[in-house]
């Protein structure tokens, strides 16, 4: 297996490896190596079907269902994301994905089914890239601090539309608002990150609502420095697996009215986010 950098911060192309076939136990502790590493490994030529999808995620933990989306019919946790004219993305914003849970997923599994001939990338940013540019004062100020993420605040779009409450009544219930640290410590690599997003933090606890507001607008646009990122292009059996715990990422929805499908697993370790030492 080889990987090479995308770009100086994030992001790392694999290459000689089959995810359709059963992998070595050697292949995994290289790529559990190289996620650390790089935080998204991208894969090229990869014609998963279900069944190869969901041995690749259960080999890393444990994959989630989210309720929030249809997914592939015999298989709950495949989650599937089809924009076309008629059903455009809603996803918008930057994002670590379902931080509205007290343990969100570990990392995320996208793998491209069909790709509009121009547009429709993602993007993704290094949260521990952008923790290390921050200046000495402000990294100790953030340490001490807690943010409140909410996955009504995040599907608020979805719950307006008619009968939207209901449909998701269950992810309401389930989902009440959570705290984490606004710095974590990645638990395997030990390195440290900002853990807020524009998609589902609602605000950081113990300052007013506008230094809230400010800081947090502050923080968005610091996560998203080109410096942090890079950018991925999808082509059909592409496929792209995030560490969730130190990275964001928004895809890029310039491809209307073309059709983009993808299939998603999310897998899910039990771990909490935490501040560390
Ligand atoms: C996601 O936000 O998980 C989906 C990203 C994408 O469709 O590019």
């Amino acid at each position: 297996m080889e990987v090479k950098s995308v770009s100086g911060a994030i992001g790392g192309m694999v290459s000689e490896v089959d995810l359709t076939q059963p992998l070595s136990s050697a292949d995994l502790s290289s790529l559990r190596q190289a996620l650390l590493d790089y935080q998204v490994l991208f894969f090229r030529e990869q014609p998963m079907m279900p069944a190869h999808h969901m041995a690749l995620a259960t080999a890393f933990g444990k994959p989630q269902l989210h309720e929030a989306y249809p997914h592939v019919s015999g298989f709950p946790a495949l989650t599937v994301l089809d924009n076309d004219r008629e059903n455009p993305s809603k996803i918008e914003a930057w994002h670590t994905d379902m931080t509205f849970r007290a343990c969100p997923p570990l990392g995320s599994i996208l793998h491209g089914i069909k790709i509009p001939e121009r547009g429709g990338d993602t993007l993704f940013a290094s949260l521990s890239a952008a923790y290390e540019s921050l200046s000495g004062p402000m990294q100790s100020f953030l340490n001490g601090l807690t943010a409140v993420h909410d996955f009504r605040f995040g599907f608020k779009e979805s719950l307006s539309e008619p009968g939207g409450e209901e449909r998701l009544s269950q992810m309401v219930a389930d989902n009440p608002p959570v705290e984490h640290p606004v710095v974590v410590t990645h638990p395997e690599s030990g390195v440290k990150g900002l853990y807020v997003n524009a998609l589902f933090t609602v605000r950081i606890k113990g300052l007013t609502a506008r230094e809230s507001k400010e800081l947090l607008a502050f923080l968005y646009d610091h996560i998203v420095l080109p410096e942090h990122t890079c950018r991925f292009s999808w082509a059909p059996d592409s496929v792209a697996f995030w560490d969730n715990r130190i990275t964001q990422h928004k895809p890029v929805n310039d491809y209307w009215p073309e059709h983009r499908k993808m299939q998603r697993i999310t897998v899910d370790n039990g771990v909490r986010p935490s501040q560390g030492e």
